[in-house]
């Protein structure tokens, strides 16, 4: 497969299979591309290793003609088989840190693109490692973390900056925001004539449930849960907590470190609590440091890192409930950083201690599911500095359960994107959810409910 037959998608019947239809999210996945099928035109399948399940995932969309592969994630000719058919695979089937590298491989090999929703970022360093060379040579994009971890923080980050180093460009630190959106982009969503570096970035998120009650698999699935225990279980479990974790360059990585180390601990800005990001406030970063050195590299300048700050608004600071808030905000981060602390323990202890966990916790199938998944606001700013004082800054809105609902639409609206953009596709490798979409692609987000408000 050349990187020409890779980037027309040339042959091919079909241009998105869902990996893993009968799972969870799989199937929220697979609801939403056969809604949107009628506008798209998109030829797509399910894809899984049991027949009969897949047969009740069409029958309940009511979508018979639907293709439906039957492969297991362990049968790498398979899987390679899969992926010369179409243009693009949306691996549904984690958890991912022993199971995604034979479809990345058969992707790379069969010249599709790849897209997941990991989160075990000590894997997705792996994958970096592993596969970012032979996808360029091949002409595939590999792209991980693109569920609400981590597309939306890191569109949001994109935007700000280029807007803060448009602002710095025009005007230095008095100057306002720019007033053009992402629809003035150039090919790679980014534009050229990046100016002054941004040296600070802030990302606030807000969640608005549903009123009602919600327990654990309200808000976290099982696959969720077993994707966690699979961290600890990795051999590179320390990995989880370095916001480098995906930036290769050495002394780039040590400059993210050095100025942006992970923070778990309450925070106060604008009058408002500002708690870690939940389920984990250690996905998130290197994401959108990995972005960062991306295009440093595309404009063939040093990675200069970033200090990020991260966090969810909790509530406001005064008033009767600000205690709670904090209260709140506090016993995140402690159980946050309790967690990260158990990726530092003996390998051994780990591994036990993973199994144990992997045992008693709920596992795959489970989650939130019916009327859980709708009634969901919320929101990811983005605010950006620029070492002379110039700000850009960026808000998304998004519906629906942010870790389900709306993660699995973005997850399938990526896919489309990714099978649709063939014309003109200069970014390959393993890329950031951001760096994947580009700024160019960002409108098209909004049929998955994610806007861009100011
Ligand atoms: N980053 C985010 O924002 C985000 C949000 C949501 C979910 N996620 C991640 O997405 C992943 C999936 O979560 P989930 O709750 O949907 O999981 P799930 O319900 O357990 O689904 C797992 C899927 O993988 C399939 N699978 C497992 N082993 C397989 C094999 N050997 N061959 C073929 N298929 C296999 C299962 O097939 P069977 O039905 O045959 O068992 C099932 O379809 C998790 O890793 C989770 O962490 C991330």
């Amino acid at each position: 497969m050349t990187a020409a037959e890779s980037a027309t998608g040339a042959g091919r019947d079909l241009d998105v299979v869902v990996l893993g239809a009968t799972g969870l999210t799989g199937r929220l996945v697979a609801r939403h591309l056969h809604e949107r099928s009628r506008a798209t035109g998109a030829r797509w399948a399910v894809a899984g290793r049991d027949p009969d399940r897949l047969a009740a995932v069409l029958d309940e969309l009511g979508a018979p003609d639907v293709p439906s592969l039957v492969v297991d994630l362990r049968d790498g000719p398979a899987l390679e088989r899969v992926a010369r058919r179409t243009r693009v695979v949306l691996d549904l089937a984690g958890p991912y840190s022993t199971t995604a590298d034979a479809v990345v491989a058969a992707c790379v090999r069969g010249g599709a693109s790849y897209v997941d929703l990991s989160g075990e970022i000590p894997a997705v360093a792996r994958t970096v490692r592993t596969w970012h060379g032979p996808a360029r040579r091949a002409g595939v994009r590999v792209v991980q973390v693109s569920g609400y971890e981590a597309l939306p923080a890191d569109l949001a980050v994109l935007l700000a900056c280029r807007r803060a180093e448009e602002a710095d460009a025009v005007g230095g630190p008095a100057s306002a925001q720019a007033a053009d959106g992402p629809g003035a982009e150039g090919p790679f969503g980014d534009g050229p004539g990046a100016a002054g570096p941004v040296v600070a970035v802030a990302v606030t998120s807000t969640a608005r449930p549903p009123r009602r009650r919600l327990g654990l698999s309200d808000a976290v699935s099982g696959g969720t849960l077993q994707s966690l225990v699979e961290v600890l279980a990795d051999e590179d479990a320390r990995v989880a907590g370095d916001p480098a974790a995906l930036v290769p360059d050495a002394r780039a990585a040590r400059r993210v470190r050095r100025r942006s180390p992970l923070a778990l601990r309450p925070r106060v800005m604008h009058g408002r609590v500002l708690g870690p990001v939940v389920p984990a406030a250690f996905i998130d970063p290197p994401v959108l440091h990995r972005t960062a050195a991306l295009l440093a590299a595309e404009r063939g300048v040093p990675h200069s890192p970033a200090a990020l700050a991260e966090g969810v608004d909790m509530g406001a600071v005064r008033g009767p409930a600000g205690a709670l808030s904090l209260l709140a905000a506090a016993a995140s981060s402690g159980l946050q950083a309790g967690v990260l602390a158990l990726t530092r323990l003996p390998g051994p202890v780990r591994r036990r201690l993973a199994a144990a966990l992997g045992r008693t916790l709920p596992g795959s199938g489970s989650g939130p599911r019916g009327d859980v998944l709708e009634g969901w606001t919320w929101s990811v700013r983005a605010e950006a500095l620029t070492r002379s004082g110039a700000r850009g800054t960026a808000l998304l809105e998004g519906t629906g359960h942010p870790g389900y609902r709306a993660t699995a639409r973005m997850v399938a609206e990526v896919g489309l994107l990714l099978a649709r953009t063939v014309e003109d596709p200069p970014r390959t490798g393993h890329l950031t959810p951001a760096l994947a979409v580009g700024l160019v692609g960002l409108p098209e987000l909004a049929h998955a409910g994610l806007v861009l408000r100011a």
